[in-house]
């Protein structure tokens, strides 16, 4: 059997950070939402796993061995199932690394995904959730796909009605950001984030939902890299309706009002040394009839 998939990048609409957690973990209240950008995977069955990256631009800088959190979900499905298992998997990559936009662990998530099928494991979506709380803190959410918000360490995963926005930029500075740093950076200075408690909201449309935006992790993520706060001004100045830092940084999301408005920005910013993509959010439907497609049953 041969499995092509999709793995959908996140943005985070929200972030709020809480206190420091005794597993070393924060205390989390994020609204996920999937978009049109994603990596490719293949999965053929084989006598061992493997694993081949076949972008040249990313194979320098991503591992092929258990540090890739493919192979470690592979590994993992694998253990679980107590069987000898195999899988040849091709993976190419677009979502930028480091960039927050959940790109290592929507590949994992998706691997499970596709392994539960290849190698006819039958799980229940309830214990591939908690095998990819084991990957990753995004990466349960990427069992569900479209707009949900994680809560606790960002792996209580509860679907909300999906949000639409049509015109969405997604803008990167070529520079990645450590996740852990951010983090250790938003301790230093929230005295280990001991403050409020994190609201929850049920949106309804993205007009309440922008009114509310916001990223506990923003100043850190600027404080590393100036530019973000760069590309925010720039995105405001072009006529984008909200504009956010997602997840830990360093990617910058914003949400235009009309296909023009974003298409002048995509020309006017394309011209500078960022990385520039034009996207949309992808609703829960959607992303659960294109993850995955069964190409030859052999
Ligand atoms: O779970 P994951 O491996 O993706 O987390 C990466 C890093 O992000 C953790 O090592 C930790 O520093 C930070 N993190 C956190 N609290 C969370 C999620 C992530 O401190 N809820």
């Amino acid at each position: 059997m041969i499995i092509n998939a999709r793995a959908y990048a996140k943005i985070n609409w929200l972030l709020e950070v809480g206190s420091l957690r005794e597993d070393g973990y924060h205390e989390l209240s994020t609204l996920f939402q999937t978009i049109d950008l994603y990596d490719e995977l293949t999965f053929s069955l084989a006598k061992d796993v493997s694993l081949k990256i076949i972008d040249p631009n990313f194979s320098a800088n991503l591992p092929i061995d258990n540090k890739n959190l493919v192979i470690k979900a592979a590994n993992l499905l694998a253990s679980e199932l107590d069987r000898k298992q195999g899988v040849s998997i091709e993976l190419k990559k677009s979502i930028p690394l480091g960039g927050g936009l959940g790109g290592g662990s929507a590949d994992a998530a998706i691997t499970l995904l596709a392994l539960n099928q290849l190698w006819k494991a039958n799980l229940s979506q309830e214990k591939l959730l908690s095998l990819a709380a084991m990957l990753g803190s995004d990466v349960p959410f990427f069992i569900l796909g479209g707009t949900a918000w994680g809560k606790g360490r960002g792996i209580d995963i509860a679907p909300q009605q999906d949000l639409d926005a049509p015109y969405l930029l997604l803008v990167n500075p070529r520079q990645e950001v450590a996740t852990s740093r951010v983090y250790s950076e938003f301790d230093r200075l929230t005295n280990k984030g001991q403050m409020s408690t994190l609201a929850t909201y049920f949106f309804t449309s993205t007009e309440t939902l922008f009114a509310k935006i916001k990223n506990s992790l923003s100043p850190m993520a600027k404080a590393i890299c100036p530019q973000i706060a760069t590309i925010e001004t720039k995105l405001t100045e072009l006529g984008a309706k909200a504009v956010l830092m997602s997840g830990s940084g360093a990617t910058v999301w914003a949400a235009f009002p009309s296909a023009l408005l974003l298409e002048q920005a995509f020309e006017t910013l394309n011209k500078c040394e960022w990385l520039v993509i034009k996207s949309r959010t992808i609703s829960r439907n959607e992303y659960q009839q294109n993850i995955l497609k069964v190409i030859s049953e052999k």
